[in-house]
Order: structure tokens, then sequence, then C-alpha cells
């Protein structure tokens, strides 16, 4: 309790609440660290307000909700999951008891669906607001749209850095709210010259200010979780090397996939006399505060997502961040001393390559999802829709097209039946298509588990340096037959359902079994949603043809056709992609493949693919596919005068 009277939001606490009670919406805005997060739904919920309703807090990570919500049921002395719980896709920590909801905005939007006005909750607060994710900036149009109607219903808009006028303007001249920081100065350093690598550069630069620098812990932004592990693993190497001519150094990973229990480790106090390195991607940045930092190293970059409209390919790219992002990150190592920033990058960089803002993900991603969720909610005008800042109309009318093809909608932009339970997933409409086509095929227990083994990423197999023959060999298993990467997947899921779910049999396998039971998780969650659907579940596991049908509902916009070189072209919008080295098809190099998604690295990779009959695509997709697409001829045909002289 007197930690949290040490936070600079608690003597702002009864300003505040008067300021809730006063106005219906307020835009809060106050440095990372202050306390809006953990400490303002406990105000209210002391106010008064959990007891007309819940009070939710939407949070753009699923690792924020979570840890901010274990850390504030820790301060209310409840157990998580009672009286303060969590929400994120597939996993619902909360309870008929719960007050104050964690849960990711994706999660609320999700929630309009079943209750449109939201009518369980007395206060909203969009927290993070700046991040400016697809999921937050549509719920800005929908609880503007219901606080007209539901003059009880309070609003907050929170951030911690935010152009609080434009969030102002947005919400009809919302008051706004600025609680003053505590910051201490940053020095700023800079490289002399552009680094080749900034994954060295940072692992010399994490080891010089350990050796030269007094206490004080190290925070270093990376992209992703390879980037972490990859670090992690040579800076272990080269500390063990060091031995005790050093302190200790602790090496603290976090990022969106790594499992709870091992998350609780960046929060705890570092020993006296040894230091803590966090190695974090962007969730470090505003949503996750972590005492301690002293320093900071910023190598300039991060994972974005980016679309091009015009082909319909979607990626993560690795990026420069913003000007505002960088400002974000020095921060971090000013919140209880002076702090240090690094930037793997040079002064000039900064002035003249950074832009100032990040772009917002409506303008850069594929809007089906979301059109289809809005279609769901009765939302038909999308072009007339209170965007904050509207998505380019190519994107839109892009979505609406690959709704059409996929049979969600019809050709007056109307939600059809399949649209309508497609909408019941929490998925992206390719796969939820892929889950209601199997019904047709009769194989919706294989489908299923082929969606959730989808769901979880790239995490399924693991290769130890010192067994990765071993790991090659056991993943072989479940290609045998060539069978293709989605039937790879059933098959690893459908072996270790056979085994009853045994962890031995995981580790006999190189597979990762908190991965898996993620996916049984998912896919339990999906079979209650085939239930509401109405879609039976039954199997039809000798017919692969059948399967891999399905998946081509779903799919079919993702197909590829082998050319002479061994690289692939997509069929329609064609561009040249190739099969990723993990697949395995990838020595097979059949002539028709289809794709779960593309990764570019050192190329254009399609990562999980299947090979197709390029009939199945005019019979399942007979808007979007002609015959003369899927023409095989045109690679067969024998050169001019051959030809003639056979005749
Ligand atoms: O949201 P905002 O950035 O304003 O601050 P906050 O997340 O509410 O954090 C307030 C304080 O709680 C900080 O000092 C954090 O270090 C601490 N905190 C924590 O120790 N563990 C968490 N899981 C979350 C916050
Ligand atoms: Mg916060």
């Amino acid at each position: 309790r007197d930690e949290r009277k040490t936070l600079p939001i608690y003597k702002f606490r009864d300003e505040l609440l008067k300021a809730v009670d006063e106005y219906q919406v307020i835009v809060i805005v106050g440095e990372t660290g202050s306390g809006k997060t953990t400490q303002i739904p406990q105000y209210l919920h002391e106010a008064g307000y959990t007891a007309r309703g819940k009070v939710a807090c939407t949070q753009p990570r699923r690792v924020a909700a979570m840890s901010v919500a274990a850390r504030v049921s820790q301060e209310m002395g409840v157990k998580l999951g009672h009286e303060v719980g969590y929400s994120i896709r597939f996993e619902d920590c909360t309870s008929e008891k719960t007050m104050i909801k964690y849960m990711t905005d994706g999660m609320l939007l999700r929630e309009f669906l079943g209750e449109p006005d939201l009518a369980g909750y007395s206060v909203v607060m969009v927290d993070e607001a700046h991040e400016r994710t697809l999921s937050t900036d549509i719920l800005f149009g929908l609880v503007k749209d219901i606080a007209r109607f539901r003059p009880d219903l309070k609003l907050l808009i929170s951030s911690a850095t935010l152009d609080a006028e434009k969030f102002s303007d947005y919400f009809d001249s919302a008051p706004i709210f600025k609680i003053p920081g505590r910051r201490y100065p940053v020095e700023v350093h800079y490289t002399k010259a552009p680094e080749a690598d900034y994954i060295d550069a940072a692992i010399v630069t994490i080891l010089q200010i350990h050796v030269t620098q007094p206490p004080g812990d190290i925070l270093v932004f990376l992209t992703g979780q390879e980037e972490i592990e990859t670090v992690d693993e040579i800076l272990k190497h080269k500390t063990r090397g060091l031995g005790t001519k050093i302190p200790e150094l602790n090496i603290c990973p976090i990022y969106a996939n790594l499992p709870t229990e091992l998350q609780a480790k960046i929060f705890e106090t570092t020993p006296e006399g040894s230091r803590k390195v966090v190695l974090a991607t962007n969730i470090a940045e505003t949503s996750l505060t972590i005492d301690g930092i002293k320093y900071v190293i910023d190598p300039g970059f991060c994972k974005i997502k980016s679309y091009n409209p015009r082909t319909g390919m979607e990626s993560l790219l690795i990026n420069p961040i913003s000007k505002a992002s960088a400002n974000q990150r020095a921060g971090r190592s000013g919140r209880t001393g002076p702090g240090k920033c690094f930037r793997l990058y040079t002064s000039y960089n900064y002035m003249h390559d950074l832009e100032d803002n990040t772009v917002p993900e409506i303008q850069r991603t594929n809007l089906a999802n979301v059109v289809l969720t809005l279609k769901s909610l009765g939302i038909h005008d999308l072009v007339n829709f209170d965007f904050m800042d509207p998505p380019p109309s190519e994107a839109l009318l892009k979505a609406l097209e690959q709704l059409f093809a996929l049979s969600a909608l019809n050709s007056r932009g109307e939600l059809t039946k399949t649209g309508r339970r497609m909408a019941e997933f929490p998925l992206d409409p390719m796969l939820s298509k892929m889950i209601v086509a199997s019904e047709k095929y009769k194989c919706s227990d294989e489908v299923m588990s082929i969606a959730s083994m989808l769901s979880i990423g790239n995490s399924i197999f693991y290769r130890p340096k010192d067994k990765q023959v071993h790991a090659d060999n056991a993943r072989l298993n479940f290609h045998t037959g060539n069978v293709g990467d989605h039937i790879a997947l059933l098959n690893v899921y459908n072996s270790w359902r056979e085994t009853d779910f045994s962890t031995q049999w995981c580790y006999e396998n190189y597979i990762q079994v908190r991965s898996m039971k993620r996916a049984r998780d998912i896919r339990d969650q999906l079979e209650g949603l085939m239930e509401r659907v109405e879609i039976e579940v039954c199997s039809n596991a000798s017919d692969l043809d059948a399967i891999k049908k399905a998946i081509t509902s779903g799919f079919f916009h993702h197909s590829a056709r082998l050319q002479k070189n061994g690289s692939y072209r997509t069929v329609k919008n064609p561009q040249t992609v190739f099969i990723h080295p993990s697949s395995g098809l990838a020595q097979l190099l059949p002539r028709w493949v289809i794709y779960h998604e593309l990764v570019l690295t050192t190329k254009e990779y399609m990562r999980q693919v299947t090979e197709l009959k390029p009939e199945w695509l005019v019979e399942i997709a007979p808007h979007y596919y002609q015959l003369k697409d899927v023409d095989d001829a045109g690679s067969k045909k024998l050169p001019k005068g051959q030809g003639r002289a056979a005749l």
C-alpha cells in the first residue's frame, strides 16, 4: 500500500476521480510508470464504479494484460481471476466475481459481438492508446458511438505519449488530464558510424556497460523472439568464458510467447553485486515498466506488419523505429535516476532517417478481419465509419473483395450465413473459412487440429544444437509420404493425442510441450464454437484430399506455381516466392502449392506449404480463379517447331 502511494499518479487520485465523475470521456496522459494502468482501475473500484458494472482496461499486448492483472490482484490481495482477471485470445482468466478486467483490445472488440452496448461495463479504459493498433482504432469508433446512448458509461483514453489534442478533438473535445511525471536526465550516445550488424553491436555494448559502468540494470530492445534467443545464447557463452573475472550477469528475456512463469523473472530485484540485462521486444517500450533500469541499448529497429493492398500480401518486416519510439526507449533509463541510452545508430540517422511517428496499423494492414467483425456488428457503411485516421480506400476495397471471394459477403456486401459463422471464430477469416468449409468435406476434426496448430505459430519443433540430426529425423517422421506441412502438423497433433497428451512423447520427438498444450486449449475452444455454429465434429482422416480441399477453401488466395528455376510464382498478382527451408516440401518442389503465410528474411518465403491440384482452385473459388489461371499446359508445351513436326 505504501508503494502505491509513492507513484506519481497518487497525488492526483482525488482530482482524477472528480474529473471522471464530471465528464463522460477523459483523455489521460502520463509518463510510463506513473501508475496509470495499475492504479486507475483500482481507484475506480475504490470509488464504487465496479458496483455498477465491470471496469475494463484494454492493452495492445497479451503479455501486458496478463502481467498487469497479476500485479493488481497482488496489490489488492485477491486471487488472480477472481476480483481481478484478464482475458486474452484463447485464455479467459476471469470469473463471475471479476470487477477489474484487463484484456487485449482485440478481446474487447470481440465482446461487442455478444454485447453491442457493453452493458456489463461501467468504465472502459482504452490504455496505451498511442500504440494505435488496429483493434484500438476500431474500438475508438465503437466506444464513441455507444457512449452517446449510454450516458452512464465512462470512457478513459490513456497513454504515455499522446498527441492529446488529436484524441481530445476526436472525442468531441474531451478534457485532457495530465499526470506530471518524474523523469531524470538521460544521456544519449550515438555510434560514430552506422553498425553493420546491430546484434553484434548490442552484445558488445552490453558487455562494455557491464565491465565499465556503475551498478544499474540494462534494457535492450530487439525485434523478436529469434533475436532475443540468439543474443541470450551468445551472451551466456561469452560470460561463461570470462568466468569470475566479471560480476554476474542475469539475462532475462521477455517477448509475447514467453511462458508465463518465466515472465515474472524480469520484475525480480537484482541481487547486490550482480547486474540484470533484460532482452525485450517493443513490449518494454511503454506497456511494461521494469524498475532499476539505468542503461538502455536501442538498435533502432522493430518488427512491423506491412501490407500491400495491391497484391494483398502481408509481411512482417524489420523496420527502423520512429523518433517517438526512440525517445520512449531512451526514457526507460531515466525513471529512477539519471540514465544512459546507447543508440546503435548515428545522430545523423536519428535526425534525417527516422520518421516522427509510427504509421497507425490501420493504414498498413489487411482489414478483412475487421471488416468481417464490423459487418457482423451491423455496421455496413464502412466508408463513413468514424475512423480517427481512415484506412486507405484501396485496402477497404481489397478486404471486401477478399471476404466476397471467401463467400462471407454477397455481391451487395451483406454478410452471408457462411460469413456469420466465420465471424464466430476469433481467427483470421482465411482460417475461419477453412474451418467452416470442413463441414462440407466432413473433416472438421482434422481441420480444427490443423487450425489450432497453425495458430500457435512457429514454436512447435525445437532443435538443440548438439542434437540437430535427431531433431530433424523426428520431424521428418511426421512428413512420411510427403503429405505437406499442414498434414504433418495434423500428424503431430494426432500422435500426441494418441499418447494421451504425453509430455515424455514431446521430449522424445523434439516438440515443445508448452506449444502443444496451447494448441490443445485452442482446439477445445474451437470445438466449443463448432457447436455454436452447428457444425458437427466428424473425422475423415483417411481422405487427405478432402482435408486439403478444406484448407484450400480458406487459403486459395495463397496459391503458387513452380517456375523452371525452382522458385514459385504466386498465381494472382504474380510475385516470386520460395518454399521455406523448414518445410517438408522444400526439396520436393511440387508444381502447385498453397501456403499459410509469407515471411520475408533473405527471400520472400512461404511457410507451411501443401501440394495442391490446380483444378481445385477453380472448383472451390470460381469467383476468383478461371481455367486460364490454372492452365498448366503453358509449362508442358513443346517448343513450336517440334510440336508441328510431331503432328
Ligand atoms: O501504466 P503506467 O505506465 O503509467 O504505470 P504502471 O504500469 O501502472 O506501473 C506502475 C508501477 O507498477 C511501476 O513502478 C511498475 O514497475 C510497477 N509494476 C510492477 O512492478 N509489476 C507489474 N507487472 C506491473 C507494474
Ligand atoms: Mg501502462
